[in-house]
């Protein structure tokens, strides 16, 4: 199964993309995470990236789509994997409909002030990368790892990255609509809620 996961910053996304890793065995494609792996390395590609993710910018397309394109080449055709993060603008939707057929895109639908709310908490493991909340837990739930806040993750940057979402990214909602792909989640619920309504809509999906 080849999916895109769609949705605002905050959205749920990297959360869900875990549950169908590691239950369904889907190989993961973030493009921040890749964008904040180069970072880590000091890459020319992370440190570029870097300009446009601290101010809550979009990475310019023909960076993301060269970086996807050979990402896509490493996949097998019979193999299946989730995009999170990617497309972002339409430009980038019709590159990637140019390379593959996809079997479905999952909206996750919350308010921006719930995204902020969470957004304002969220942390990462420096160890295995888990996504957290810091209302929750000081420490990994799943290593013990120590947590971090995303550079990102502060109020007036999430507030602009949820500004280019409804400005660059929603239009994908009716692009994918039209062509009947798009599969659209209450994602306000507990995370497993979520991701039950996912798995109903996939199950669906191939029916
Ligand atoms: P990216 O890393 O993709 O960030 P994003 O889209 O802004 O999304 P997030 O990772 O912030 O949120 P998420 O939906 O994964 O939510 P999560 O599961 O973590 O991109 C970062 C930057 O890279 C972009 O701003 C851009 O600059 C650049 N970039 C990346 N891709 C690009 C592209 N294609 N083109 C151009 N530029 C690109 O959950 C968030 C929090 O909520 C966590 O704390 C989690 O524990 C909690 N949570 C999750 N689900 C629930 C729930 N159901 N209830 C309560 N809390 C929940
Ligand atoms: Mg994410």
């Amino acid at each position: 199964m080849r999916l895109v996961l769609l949705g605002a910053p905050g959205a749920g996304k990297g959360t869900q993309a875990a549950f169908l890793k590691e239950r369904h065995g889907l190989a993961h494609i973030s493009t921040g995470d890749i964008f904040r792996y180069n970072l880590k390395n000091q890459t020319p590609l992370g440190l570029e990236a870097k300009k446009y993710m601290d101010a809550g910018e979009l990475v310019p397309d023909e960076i993301v789509m060269k970086m996807v394109g050979e990402k896509l080449s490493e996949f097998a055709p019979d193999e299946g994997f989730m995009l999170d993060g990617f497309p972002r603008t339409v430009a980038q939707a019709e590159f990637l409909k140019s390379k593959i057929k996809l079997d479905g895109v999952i909206l996750f639908h919350v308010p921006d002030e719930e995204i902020v709310k969470r957004l304002s908490s969220r942390a990462v493991c420096k160890d295995c990368g888990n996504v957290t909340s810091r209302l929750h837990n000081d420490k990994c739930p799943s290593c013990g790892g120590e947590l971090y806040t995303r550079d990102d993750d502060n109020e007036a940057t999430v507030r602009s990255r949820l500004k280019v979402y409804h400005d660059q990214t929603e239009p994908l909602e009716d692009f994918y609509r039209a062509q009947g792909l798009l599969l659209e989640v209450n994602a306000t619920g507990h995370p497993e809620e979520v991701f039950k309504q996912v798995i109903a809509l996939l199950s669906h999906d191939k029916d």
